[in-house]
């Protein structure tokens, strides 16, 4: 219940984050589980830093220090960015990185109702309820049962059933239904064949307009669905890739030069030999002192990079982060009044930087 709003104290059905030394952890608070053979037994959750008695938990506040059996951590409350961070993979998910520019281009406001295709592991689709929520109202479909239900299941135990509706479906061959039609202000779709869906997402978007977002992983794929949206109607068509890259500041202490003997008058300065420390070659010269001060080294990590080892073995095969995103006008522009202009271009971001 913990997503739908904020609280002070942790009650038991709450999922909770557990933030361990930079990785964080999901936790449902249940005092007791099921083991294999189906009894009841405590509910241990065990970390790097020791047991976690998760029946301690109950009644104590978020973003209190709880005590491990060999460490201690922190208690969170769950928010859709920890939770794509923490949630139980079922297929490769969505980021932050990602979900961020897909909730600017797709215009989503509260009250606005949106259409998602597939629901995979719901990464996307807490983003969506959070940004919706309270008014609008969340349609996700999947064609596979078991990941629908669970889906389903996962939005009622976070509290959040009012805003979202799953259904399993495979909206490629049936759409997304008759009483969706002409009621979406927006539809996402992440598919293998995204361009399929185009005209189901003309059906379902709003007569007088709405926006489109496709996420593909192959430029092929970005290929045929701007030109199956260009012939549906759609403009203002782009395609996008999102490259995010942190900046590591730090504190570092480097030698520097005492460059005081330039103030002094021509001929009176004394220039010792001081061999370079870690080359070979002849000594240089070098004024007599060097000083220390303390500077800022800054360095530019891929993100990518710094989470590889922590994810798991279905999330490590490289997906490009492809998004065709347009804008439905008009539900019945004539064929003559289609731009022509297409950009396939992705935008190119640098991944380094020169510093
Ligand atoms: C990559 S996952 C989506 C991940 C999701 N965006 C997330 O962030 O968790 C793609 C999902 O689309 C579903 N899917 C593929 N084709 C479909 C179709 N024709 N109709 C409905 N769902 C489909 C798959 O079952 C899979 O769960």
């Amino acid at each position: 219940m913990s997503f739908r709003n904020y609280k002070e104290k942790i009650d038991e059905g709450d999922t909770v984050i557990l933030y361990l030394c930079n990785n964080f952890f999901a936790i449902e608070v249940k005092p007791e589980i099921k083991n294999k053979k189906g009894e009841l037994i405590e509910n241990v959750y065990q970390t790097t830093f020791g047991a976690l008695k998760v029946r301690n938990l109950i009644g104590s506040n978020y973003g209190s220090k709880v005590e491990l059996s060999k460490g201690w951590g922190h208690i969170l409350q769950p928010t859709p960015e920890l939770w794509s961070l923490t949630l139980p993979h079922r297929t490769q998910i969505i980021y932050t990185p990602d979900i961020s520019m897909i909730l600017l281009q797709l215009d989503l406001v509260p009250g606005c109702v949106v259409v998602e295709a597939g629901t995979g592991s719901g990464s996307l689709t807490h983003a969506l309820i959070r940004r919706v929520r309270p008014h609008g109202h969340v349609y996700t479909f999947d064609f596979h049962d078991h990941r629908a239900k669970v889906a389903q299941e996962e939005f009622q135990e976070h509290g959040l059933a009012d805003f979202v509706t799953a259904r399993h479906r495979d909206v490629l061959a049936e759409g997304f239904g008759d009483d969706l039609k002409e009621k979406a202000d927006a539809v996402f779709l992440d598919l293998p064949k995204p361009w399929t869906g185009v005209p189901h997402a003309v059906a379902a978007i709003k007569n007088d307009g709405g926006r489109f977002c496709s996420f593909s992983p192959c430029i092929e794929q970005v290929q045929r669905t701007c030109l199956t949206l260009e012939q549906q109607g759609f403009q203002d068509i782009s395609t996008m890739e999102v490259l995010q890259s942190e900046i590591k500041v730090s504190r570092k202490t480097v030698p520097v030069r005492d460059l005081s003997f330039l103030k002094h008058k021509k001929g009176t300065v004394q220039l010792v030999q001081v061999p370079r420390p870690t080359q070979s070659g002849p000594p240089i010269d070098l004024a007599a002192d060097t000083l220390t001060q303390v500077s800022y080294d800054a360095t530019v990590a891929c993100d990518e990079d710094r989470s590889e080892a922590n994810k798991p073995i279905i999330d490590r095969i490289p997906r490009a982060n492809i998004l065709n995103v347009a804008t439905r006008i008009s539900a019945c522009m004539a064929a003559d009044d289609v731009p022509k202009r297409m950009d396939l271009t992705p935008i190119e971001a640098p991944n380094t930087l020169a510093l």
